[in-house]
């Protein structure tokens, strides 16, 4: 007998075609998320969740009893309980390395957009308001030869790294691990404190994982530390920054401005963010590319799979359970 597997959203044919070849599947039908009792419920006789944007705690896992392996699709896990998965010899597994360079990619967007006043400048000439052309008109930031702040040195970090190169920006990182110095060195990257960081960025970029360390860490004591014509890019996760300091920062100016694909309370945004002209927002469309979500989608029905087959799935997030 085929083992049976739910499916969270709909996803592209190729990746169910894939497991259907294997398992009995069951997709959710609609794209939106659905409640940990309903997923608890989908999930009642399934020994395989391929989990794409739903919350997995321990109300999910108290009902999916047999499950084996929750196959995230994405990089990032913090909606998944990992400790509650791994007590349950439940195999976690993520999707890393195929979304690295559409997500820098979008990074970069946000931080031209912002800095160079894109979003306004479209709104400006479709509103009509462009009524003859003015020297002082829409004046941004300079990107090139500035200087690029990463918080997080991982691979989408280090692909930020390689897009600043090619804009001939300065390179500076903070990282709990310092990278090894060939690789600072292929990259032109030097590792700094917090602080100085913080003071002499002109984008920050985040590409921290959100865990309990990462929490807030930029509040407002870190936005008081940048520069009033710096820039705040976020594409890892909305609670890595307190969003009330942010809006403060941002009416007060004591920053530039900020390009943010990902909030605190997602979907909903700080009442006061959508009146700012000085921030790009968008709905956490990091990797939303068709190639890359077939890659994810892929990448995630292979580690199912592998689970199921009783083999060691390539990108395993609790390797504990295997011990
Ligand atoms: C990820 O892969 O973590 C993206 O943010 C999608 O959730």
């Amino acid at each position: 007998m085929k083992p049976k597997v739910f499916v969270t959203r709909p996803l592209p044919q190729r990746a169910l075609d894939l497991l259907a070849g294997h398992c009995e599947v069951r997709v959710h039908p609609v794209d939106s998320g659905l409640r940990p009792s309903e997923l608890g419920e989908a999930c009642r006789d399934s020994e395989g969740m391929l989990a794409v944007g739903v919350r997995v705690d321990e109300e999910v896992l108290g009902q999916a009893r047999k499950l084996r392996v929750v196959a995230n699709c994405g990089v990032g896990y913090d909606h998944i309980d990992i400790a509650a998965c791994t007590r349950r010899k439940i195999v976690v597994t993520n999707t890393p390395g195929v979304l690295t360079d559409t997500t820098a990619d979008l990074a970069f967007v946000l931080l031209m957009a912002v800095a160079r006043r894109v979003v306004e400048a479209d709104r400006f000439v479709r509103e009509g308001r462009w009524q003859h052309w003015e020297f002082g008109m829409l004046w941004g930031a300079d990107v090139h030869h500035k200087t690029l702040g990463l918080w997080g040195f991982g691979r989408i970090g280090q692909a930020m790294a390689r897009r600043g190169r090619g804009f001939d920006m300065k390179i500076l990182y903070h990282s709990r691990r310092r990278a090894d110095e060939n690789l600072e060195r292929v990259l032109g990257a030097r590792f700094v404190d917090r602080e100085t960081l913080l003071n002499e960025s002109d984008f920050l970029s985040l590409h921290t994982p959100m865990t309990a360390e990462t929490h807030h860490l930029i509040g407002a004591k870190e936005l008081k530390l940048m520069k009033p014509s710096a820039f705040l890019i976020n594409t890892a996760r909305g609670k890595v920054v307190d969003e009330e300091a942010l809006v403060a920062a941002l009416k007060a100016k004591t920053i530039a401005g900020a390009g943010l694909d990902v909030f605190e309370h997602e979907p909903n945004l700080h009442p006061e963010l959508t009146k700012l002209a000085n921030v790009v927002l968008l709905p956490h469309v990091g990797s939303a590319t068709g190639e890359t979500r077939l890659a994810m989608a892929m990448l995630a029905a292979q580690n199912l799979l592998a689970v199921l087959e009783g083999r060691r799935p390539p990108n395993v997030v609790n390797a504990e359970v295997f011990d």
